[in-house]
């Protein structure tokens, strides 16, 4: 792979966020890097990729595309499957389990597939600084809940890097450049605290026959706009540094994971920058900043394949906007102008949309093969295939 090589940054505290980085070629091992640009060989992808387990969110997604996603990822990542997906009246997860179970036959990749909403969660989980996630039965819904129990398998696992990929992707040659992305990303950005982000340079819904593509998503475009209002007022220096959001498609280490916070459901993401923003830079040396004193850094890199997902309608999406821009109107990054911003915002989505507070986990101090070996052991309904 052939990338422009991260140079130009803005540093906010201790968070280096580097500007967008594009994809130049999609293969280009073994070629010279030069000036401006970097290449990234087989080996180093083959070496990363072994240290990577990628986490694939799901919730009744159809079948053939979580095919596809999974025959995507290098096979060197383990692949873990953090569903949400219903019982009945038609049992998804089973489906999901045998889907995963042919896949390990036949290509002896590695897959964990576990469930939310698995009882065995409750004691894995109570006296936990997790606890929190629990409610009735089990795990609380939401997206942001999934990415969480995937990190601590992934941790309990041994594994060094966790990337995180939608199963609701269309084109498998896109979710085998994100993987190659995250890989490229923690080889380049050189430090124990990398977070990498994909914009994607179009995005499309595929229900409908007129697929058109969009620059950016309605919602990224959006929390990128507030936060870099936000960011531009409190150093009184114009700037559009924020690029992603809202990126589903995003990777860290694992000691980054488990040393942040996170937010529930959709508003995990920009929660993620939010929160490194507030501990690094507006507490600056006050606040609970993870890597001092060395810097967190934000890779932020455009993929070449169009990002082509099940689009979920209007409701999905003021929700997405609501709960985007909460996490941003309950932070310290806000100031009056921000906070009026946002609802004036919000009022021209849709009438009576109001930011919603995000619901915060905090997962420092849990130990994750304690979790994550009472949960396998009480469970019945997850399984980890090992590759080979
Ligand atoms: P969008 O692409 O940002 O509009 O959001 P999606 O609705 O496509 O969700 C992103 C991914 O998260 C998809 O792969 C969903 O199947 C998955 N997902 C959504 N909600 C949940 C949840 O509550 N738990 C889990 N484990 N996955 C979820
Ligand atoms: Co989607």
């Amino acid at each position: 792979m052939m990338l422009e090589a991260p140079q130009r940054f803005e540093s906010y505290g201790a968070v280096t966020i580097y500007d967008l980085v594009k994809v130049l070629e999609l293969d280009a091992s073994n070629r010279r890097s030069f000036h401006g640009i970097v290449t990234i060989d087989d080996e180093v992808f083959n070496d990363i990729a072994a240290n990577t387990a990628i986490i694939v969110p799901i919730k009744d997604e159809e079948l053939f595309t979580l095919e596809g996603v999974i025959s995507a990822i290098p096979h060197g990542s383990l692949v873990i499957i953090v569903s949400a997906s219903s019982r009945e009246p038609v049992d998804r997860y089973r489906h999901e389990l045998d889907l995963a179970k042919i896949i390990h036959q036949t290509t002896r990749r590695g897959i964990l597939v576990l469930h939310q909403k698995d009882q065995a969660w409750i004691e894995a989980l109570a006296d936990t600084p997790l606890e929190l996630m629990l409610e009735g039965e089990s795990v609380r819904s939401g997206k942001g809940e999934g990415m969480l129990l995937g990190v601590i398998a992934a941790a309990a696992l041994g594994y060094r890097y966790v990337g995180f990929i939608d199963s609701d992707n269309y084109v498998p040659g896109a979710v085998h450049e994100y993987a190659r992305i995250y890989y490229a990303g923690f080889h380049l950005l050189e430090t124990e605290y990398p977070m990498v982000r994909i914009k994607w340079p179009f995005k499309g819904k595929l229900a409908s026959s007129d697929m058109y593509l969009r620059r950016r998503g309605r919602v990224s475009r959006i929390t990128n706009r507030i936060l870099n209002t936000a960011l531009s007022r409190i150093r009184k220096v114009e700037t559009d540094i924020i690029k992603t959001g809202n990126s589903g498609e995003h990777a860290l280490s694992v000691k980054l994971a488990l040393s942040i916070k996170w937010a529930s459901g959709y508003a995990v993401e920009p929660y993620q920058l939010v929160y490194l923003l507030e501990e690094c830079f507006i507490k600056a040396g006050k606040g609970e900043c993870p890597s001092l004193p060395h810097h967190v850094k934000i890779l932020q890199a455009e993929a070449r394949n169009p990002h082509i997902h099940a689009e979920k309608g209007d409701e999905h999406i003021n929700s997405m906007i609501a709960k985007s821009l909460g996490t941003i109107y309950y932070s310290s990054l806000a100031d009056d102008r921000v906070k009026a911003e946002i609802m004036e915002t919000l009022e021209q989505y849709s009438t009576g949309l109001k930011p919603v507070p995000p619901r915060i986990y905090d997962p420092r101090g849990i130990d994750p093969v304690k979790v994550f070996s009472s949960f396998m052991a009480a469970s019945n309904e997850s399984i980890l295939y090992e590759e080979g």
